[in-house]
């Protein structure tokens, strides 16, 4: 039977667990400050609505919302504070929730499958962590995540500094897209599709920013905002541009840049990546500013609308002062790591002839018969053995190589990571990072973090057709 761990590390049955959960005063036993802890735990309840996501005239859209949200609400906690709630499943099928980005106990990491058992139709599972860093995450269901996040389970996660910086105000932009039945504005529910498992991943049809197609916030000139970007679609890259605004990356991925980068080229962001932005409105009293895309054949369309009133200020200001650094951001020295190394392969138009599938070679056609369409290191499964069998404290550089036509996000949990540049010098910090086809990228980190860790495309239809490995550190 498998085993799942407990809060503590340790490893634990289900029978224990039952057994546990049977003692008659097991509650008593646990300290006053749990006990307040469980007694009040807030729920999170993942379940159907239904709301106006089309524009007015069309139907309203089905989805799956946490609390029947879409987004679900926005956890905002103090940096070192406690996330603590208890998921309530009241879907159709079975669910959990991964906290994106968190350096979290491996325990509550929200990987059915692997870090806990899928929390069946009308079950419970209490979440309950600390957040060691500040910065923008996300949080998302990790069961059938290529469904359930696509039909709206998702949301924000905030964790803030001690000391937050110098703007006016701050939003949080969750960034997606929905595949829409352009007749009933319903959710497109061909989520195995063959076409999006073996192409670019399910790309929607209706773009919105919270929730909304036209996402527009009132502005005054020279007003400072903090802009929390999270990219929550199952697989579109945005490729952001600035209109009337001035701005500055101050975190990717939630930590920290040494120092304020100006915003000049396209922000491009895969799925899941997250950008804070800090952006000055230049554009005139009466004009809009805007946080542009890059739409069809490339055209700028806008993701979020800021039209300009009135003025918060006479003069521009001196720009922004960086983040306070998280703790643990230090550069490793890579000369004594441990390399690993990944190939990726699959997918149409690629060069792979056959992979492994439950112990067997097979040959693409008939993996794609069974739904995987891609592999790593010739794998076309979760393994289960890991990718890497690492020690505490381990420094690990990790070559990737990417043997497809397609770009690919690849998301480790529980651990940030730097790519390592060929001049040496540190990169910034991340959990996601863009792939592009044909490239080969090399990672490094610090396996600082006990358990069991997974290593995923997070174009979502690819991590379920075959890419999909983990780490473990011991
Ligand atoms: Cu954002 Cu494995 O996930
Ligand atoms: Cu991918």
């Amino acid at each position: 039977m498998k085993s799942y761990p407990d809060h503590k590390g340790n490893r634990i049955s289900r029978r224990d667990l039952l057994q546990r959960g049977a003692s008659a005063g097991a509650l008593s036993l646990l300290p006053a400050g749990l006990r307040a802890a469980t007694e009040a735990r807030v729920p999170l309840t993942a379940r159907n609505a239904s709301f106006q996501l089309a524009p007015s005239g069309y139907a309203a859209t089905g989805i799956w919302g946490y609390d029947g949200g879409a987004p679900g609400p926005e956890i905002r906690v103090a940096q070192g504070g406690r996330v603590s709630r208890r998921l309530v499943n009241e879907l159709p099928q079975g669910t959990s929730v991964h906290w994106h980005g968190i350096r979290i106990d491996n325990a509550m990491d929200g990987v059915a499958g692997l870090t806990q058992q899928s929390v069946a139709p009308g079950d419970t599972f209490d979440y309950d962590f600390v957040v060691p860093d500040a910065g923008t995450y996300w949080y998302h269901s990790h069961d059938r995540s290529w469904e359930q996040v696509a039909r709206g389970l998702h949301g924000a996660l905030i964790v803030e500094e001690a000391e937050a910086p110098d703007v006016d105000r701050e939003e949080v932009l969750i960034l997606d897209d929905w595949l829409l039945n352009p007749e009933t504005a319903q959710i497109d529910d061909s989520f195995d599709h063959p076409m999006a498992m073996s192409h670019a991943g399910r790309i929607g049809n209706y773009v919105t920013t919270n929730a909304r197609f036209d996402f527009s916030r009132p502005v005054r000139r020279h007003e400072r905002l903090r802009l929390r970007l999270i990219n929550a679609s199952n697989a579109r890259i945005f490729s952001l541009q600035l209109n009337g605004l001035t701005g500055w990356t101050v975190a990717l991925d939630a930590m920290p840049l040494p120092a304020p980068v100006p915003v000049e080229q396209d922000l491009v962001l895969g799925p899941a990546q997250r950008v804070d932005l800090i952006v000055d409105i230049t554009a005139e009293d009466g004009e809009t500013a805007y946080l542009l895309r890059r739409g069809g054949d490339n055209r700028p369309v806008s993701q979020a609308a800021f039209p300009v009133s009135g003025s918060a200020s006479r003069a521009r200001r001196a720009p922004p002062a960086p983040l306070p650094p998280n703790p643990r951001m230090s550069a490793p020295d890579l000369a004594t790591a441990r390399r690993l190394r990944l190939v990726m392969a699959g997918g149409a138009m690629g060069r792979m002839d056959s992979a492994l599938l439950g112990g067997e070679r097979i040959g693409f056609r008939q993996l794609a018969a069974s739904g995987r369409f891609w592999a790593f290191n010739e794998m076309a499964e979760m393994t289960q053995e890991p990718l890497g069998d690492l020690s505490l404290g381990e420094l690990v550089r990790l070559q990737i190589v990417n043997d497809t036509v397609f770009p690919h996000a690849m998301h480790l949990h529980g651990m940030h990571f730097r790519q390592v540049r060929a001049d040496g010098a540190a990169s910034p910090m991340r959990d996601t990072l863009l792939v592009a086809a044909g490239e080969t990228r090399e990672i490094a980190f610090i396996a600082d973090n006990p358990g069991d860790w997974l290593f995923h495309c997070h174009m979502l239809s690819h991590a379920a057709s075959g890419m999909m490995t983990w780490v473990r550190v011991t």
